[in-house]
């Protein structure tokens, strides 16, 4: 897939396999006795480290906490705030888009992220944050 202003940025990584692998390895933490759907994120820095999440749920269903924000804020606590690629993987046959909630996080710190989500089929789909967050809202409005 190409973006349509030609850039170069939806060219395959070589680190992409071992990062959706990540995703997958951690899908298996996900707590999710109410929607029984199993997610697993993993956020590649640009420094190489992966950093991985997966969902929470809680009885107060609205507590829940997606794969991709926990893998965020879990990179942000350890300090990194430099990102280039996210996996996500869901237990679900074919592969899940972040929700609205983790796409306006996810822009706070990297608004061009190229995101890769992947179902249990194994198929994968590439897109980018900015391009499934278009006009967003962020730091730059309250500068
Ligand atoms: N979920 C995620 O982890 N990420 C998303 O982007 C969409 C939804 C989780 C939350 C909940 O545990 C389950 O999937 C069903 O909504």
């Amino acid at each position: 897939m190409t973006r349509p202003d030609g850039t170069a940025a939806q060219r395959s990584d070589t680190r992409d396999d071992a990062l959706v692998d990540s995703a997958v390895d951690a899908r298996r933490n996900a707590y999710c006795p109410y929607s029984k759907i199993e997610v697993g994120a993993a956020l590649q820095a640009r420094d190489g480290r992966i950093f991985t999440g997966c969902n929470v749920e809680n009885a107060s269903f609205g507590m829940t906490w997606c794969a991709e924000r926990t893998a965020l804020v879990k990179a942000i606590s350890e300090g990194c705030k430099d990102f280039v690629t996210m996996a996500v993987a869901t237990s679900l046959p074919r592969p899940i888009m972040p929700c609205g909630a983790c796409r306006q996080v996810l822009h706070e710190f990297a608004p061009e992220l190229r995101i890769i989500v992947v179902g249990a089929d194994g198929a994968r789909y590439v897109t980018f944050l900015d391009d499934i967050l278009p006009e967003a809202f962020g730091p730059a409005d309250l500068s």
